[in-house]
């Protein structure tokens, strides 16, 4: 079998061969927050089932293709919808659409999630800039044999979520009076939701999110030193801070209340993270 490198290289070539465009950014669109991908202009579409290696997402709300269009003037290649490890794959099966990205000549990456808010300072809808986060996964996508031609066996995680682009983020939410707050990300395993003991346990070890997603494809994103915004909708309250039990329908229903302030900050910040820094 092909090593992942020689993987992810064939599929960026197909899917460069089906589209004039470059992209410059690649983005990653999470639960409910797919849509941005529709408004894309000049837009190829490609089923996941016809990019080579490719994993297919399985889970409600996620569309399971690539769009490849511009934003603006900003050539972009979307993910509309992405998996999970609950699904059954691997960390590294997670994040070979990173390493696409990588072998398409990307350099950026902005990746959206649907989270639990654990900081009582959120509210449900609200968008926070993620700063760090805390792996809880119990895995890693670069377990294995370090292959060099992506980066080193050892990759630092001292600046993951790049601070000029949490900067351009924030001057933009600013220009549109958009409150973006800015906390630290728990990925766990799920499917199921969190205790609120679990809850409890994240917010005294620093979280203010929860979610089960982005942070495999955020460390296979700065294996390859590409630079990194990520962005939560708080789609709910976390497990036992509000009496009511946590449902996906809730999940689905505030990314799609948030959806037009959330696409107007990814329009903003667009055409700023392609600029080579
Ligand atoms: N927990 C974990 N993942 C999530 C949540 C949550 O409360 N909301 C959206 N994704």
């Amino acid at each position: 079998m092909s090593d992942q490198f020689t993987l992810a290289d064939n599929a960026a070539k197909l899917i460069l061969a089906r589209t004039p465009l470059r992209p410059k950014v690649g983005l990653v669109l999470g639960s409910g927050l797919g849509a941005f991908a529709d408004s894309l202009t000049g837009a190829t579409k490609i089923p996941y089932s016809e990019i080579p290696s490719f994993p297919q997402s399985t889970a409600i709300g996620h569309a399971g293709r690539l769009v490849i269009g511009n934003a603006g003037s900003v050539p972009v290649a979307a993910m509309q919808g992405r998996v999970h490890q609950y699904e059954g794959y691997s960390a590294q099966q997670v994040a070979f659409p990173l390493r696409v990205f990588a072998r398409m000549g990307m350099n950026s990456v902005i990746l959206t999630n649907a989270a639990g808010g654990i900081n009582l300072g959120y509210s449900q809808g609200a968008l926070v800039l993620i700063k760090d986060h805390i792996n809880l996964q119990g895995t890693n996508p670069l377990v294995g044999p370090n292959d060099d031609r992506f980066g080193v066996r050892f990759p630092d995680m001292t600046h993951t979520y790049s601070r000029a682009y949490r900067e351009i983020a924030r001057e933009e939410a600013a220009k549109v009076g958009l409150i973006l707050h800015e906390g630290i990300y728990a990925a766990l395993l799920g499917p199921s939701y969190e205790t609120p003991a679990e809850i409890d346990h994240l917010r005294r070890i620093g979280a203010d999110l929860v979610g089960m997603s982005t942070v495999a494809e955020v460390i296979a994103a700065r294996h390859m030193g590409l630079k990194v915004l990520a962005i939560s909708c708080v789609t709910n309250m976390a497990a036992g801070i509000l009496d009511q039990p946590l449902s996906h329908a809730e999940v689905m229903e505030t990314g799609e209340r948030v959806r037009t302030t959330f696409e107007a900050l990814l329009k903003a910040v667009l055409p700023r993270v392609a600029q080579p820094m």
